[in-house]
């Protein structure tokens, strides 16, 4: 020992790690045990400025220093780990203590005390709907595209060879944004996206949510599912289109429907058509879906027209092309005997719990 140590931190050192352990002992809840561990050893803790007071200690006392403050950190460290098991056990058994929480009942009686078989999560019809209409399709060698809900003017309506004074975009009402876009009235909204993406040949399907901005009733949704297929390719005829149409529709229904095909008129098609299904709610007989006509509209369809490809950078003395745009969400309503659209996005469990 020099003479001119100052022998202060012989006692100092002790005394600081009892008193940080008493604390430590007496931290009530984790939130006071979190701060006091800041306190001490965090980076400008009082231990952690201890440790360092090594530096100052010069000679042989240093090794001493050194000793006695890592005895200290390390005893500190360990009050601290072992005071946070025993509030973690106490918040375990206050929990355990709560009377309406009885941890012993086995997983029967809980769902024994739930009315009917245990409720486990499927699928949504929709979703199921349009995993086997997306199946038909890729066996074709088609691609299933996304694309965007928010879409421009251009994609939605002129691409599309309807221009701004065109009374075909009363036909589809409009949410519009704030910025000019809007939230796409029908799936085609991807047909000149795609013709960009692939050039030609190509043939795709793109799926998804479409909005409309009118009033609701049993066959009319704000939102609603469309499935738009396109097929572009050299000398594409009515003919194929009927029989691509025909192949989807059986492979969807599993057997033959009736069908029948009317002139529609959609100004990015020409010649246009209306593929009808009979109604198989009411067997023809009329009712609410499908307003007492018997007959639900499904598929509007046509070959693309020459506008469209031209939008789409394909020149139409060369390229042809089919498009169709499915109503999935009517599609779900037949196939699952649904009387009114507006149960299929309502989101009613108990609805929703019967498929
Ligand atoms: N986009 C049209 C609609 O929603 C449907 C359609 C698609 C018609 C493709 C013809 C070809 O009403």
């Amino acid at each position: 020992m020099t003479a001119n140590s100052n022998p202060d931190w012989r006692d100092e050192l002790p005394h600081l790690q009892l008193q940080a352990e008493q604390q430590v002992a007496l931290a009530v809840d984790m939130a006071g045990l979190r701060q006091l561990e800041v306190d001490l050893l965090g980076a400008k803790g009082s231990v952690t400025t201890a440790v360092r007071g090594v530096g100052a200690v010069a000679g042989p006392d240093r090794k001493e220093y050194g000793q006695l403050a890592g005895k200290l950190k390390t005893a500190v460290e360990q009050a601290v780990a072992e005071r946070r098991g025993q509030l973690e056990r106490a918040e375990v058994q206050a929990e355990l203590a709560d009377a309406t929480f009885d941890e012993t009942l086995p997983a029967d009686a809980v769902l024994a005390t739930q009315p009917g078989p245990p409720r486990t999560g499927h699928v949504h019809p929709l979703s199921q709907v349009q995993g086997e209409v997306e199946a038909v399709f890729t066996s074709m060698g088609f691609h299933v595209l996304d694309y965007p809900e928010v879409e421009s003017e251009f994609n939605n309506f002129e691409a599309l060879n309807i221009p701004s004074w065109h009374p075909a975009r009363e036909m589809q009402d409009t949410f519009w944004l704030d910025d000019g876009h809007l939230l796409r009235t029908h799936t085609s909204s991807g047909q000149v996206r795609a013709m960009h993406q692939f050039q030609a040949p190509f043939r795709a399907v793109f799926p998804g949510k479409v909005f409309r901005y009118e009033a609701t009733d049993a066959s009319h949704e704000h939102t609603f599912h469309q499935l738009e297929g396109l097929l572009i390719d050299r000398h594409v005829s009515v003919g194929h289109l009927l029989d691509s149409m025909r192949t989807l529709l059986s492979a969807i229904f599993g057997r033959e429907v009736t069908v029948r095909l009317r002139p529609g008129y959609f100004p990015f098609v020409e010649p246009g058509f209306e593929l009808d299904v009979q109604c198989q709610l009411c067997g023809a007989t009329g009712c609410a879906a499908c307003k007492h006509s018997g007959w639900l509209e499904l598929l509007p369809c046509g070959l693309v027209h020459p506008q469209v490809l031209r939008a789409g950078g394909l020149d139409p003395a060369e390229w042809q092309g089919w498009a169709f745009g499915l109503g999935l969400s009517r599609l779900v309503m037949m196939r699952f005997g649904v009387p009114d659209v507006r149960l299929v996005l309502g989101g009613d469990s108990r609805f929703l719990s019967q498929f």
